[in-house]
């Protein structure tokens, strides 16, 4: 049994078939992939496991709940964090007011920006996000504001703030997505930073084949809304199916 059980997961999109008879395990500590070409079902797939999206059919379980009709900050205190494709970052506050915000929403359930502005009185809270800062080597960066960060930068942060609402689920869709080689190495080390480090299962929907070979222990191949197979890296590479999936061909014909 997985830390997330997805069951004959159904969604459409007016005549289009999203998502169709979706079953996927993800075992706890692991670093999970779910690959596919383009328009597979991923990020649809991604928005279902948040419950920012209702299926048509199916059951999605975290940890034996149900993630479905939950809000955001419930999904987070279920132990669900989600790092979007674009990160969502405030340009107008520091690198540690934003640090800061997550942490406020992990302790009040939301999220007030009366509560940055009266930082002095919240000790605690700022101790806490330089000390995420300090161990995403971003300390020295407190206090520039965010807007004038490089990309991969902005992206370290984005997943140091979920990751300080200590989840056990992080998910990601696309993390590297639109960015140079170097940030994407960064963007590696830091995961295999924060799996070497703590108690965490990572879901990660990755379109660039370096990533998901370098992190993934199992991989997923989605291809028109259905998982096409389930294996490996070592077993996927060059599976016939996954060259059918990207080249629209069978590979064995
Ligand atoms: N809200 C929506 N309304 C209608 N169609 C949608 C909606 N969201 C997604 N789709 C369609 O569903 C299919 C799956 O889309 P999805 O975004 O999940 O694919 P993806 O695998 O994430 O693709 P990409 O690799 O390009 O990000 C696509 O054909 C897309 O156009
Ligand atoms: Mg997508």
């Amino acid at each position: 049994m997985g830390i997330l059980e997805v069951k004959n997961v159904n969604k459409r999109f007016g005549g289009l078939q999203a998502l169709s008879d979706v079953n996927l395990s993800i075992a706890e500590n692991t670093v999970h992939a779910i690959i596919g070409p383009n328009g597979a079902g991923k990020s649809t797939l991604l928005n279902v496991l948040v419950g920012k999206l209702i299926p048509d059919t199916g059951s999605v379980m975290f940890d034996g709940q149900s993630v479905l009709g939950r809000k955001p900050y419930e999904i987070n205190q279920m132990g669900i964090s989600r790092v979007f494709q674009t990160p969502e970052i405030f340009s107008d506050l520091t690198v540690l007011e934003n640090m800061m915000i997550p942490i406020f929403a992990k302790r009040d359930g939301a999220f007030r920006m009366h509560a940055i502005e009266s930082v002095a009185n919240e000790r605690a809270v700022v101790e806490q996000a330089e000390h995420m800062l300090e161990s995403l080597n971003m300390a020295d960066q407190r206090h520039n504001h965010s807007a004038s960060m490089s990309r991969g930068n902005k992206r370290r942060l984005e997943i140091g703030m979920c990751l300080s609402q200590e989840p056990r689920l992080l998910l990601l869709d696309e993390p590297t997505a639109g960015m140079a080689r170097a940030d994407t190495n960064n963007t590696i080390d830091l995961l295999k930073q924060i799996k070497s480090e703590r108690d965490i299962t990572i879901a990660i929907i990755e379109h660039d084949m370096h990533v998901v070979f370098s992190l993934a222990e199992r991989i997923t191949v989605l291809a028109q809304g259905t998982p096409l197979v389930e294996d490996t890296p070592d077993n996927i590479k060059g599976h016939p199916k996954v060259r059918e999936a990207y080249l629209g061909e069978s590979a064995t014909a």
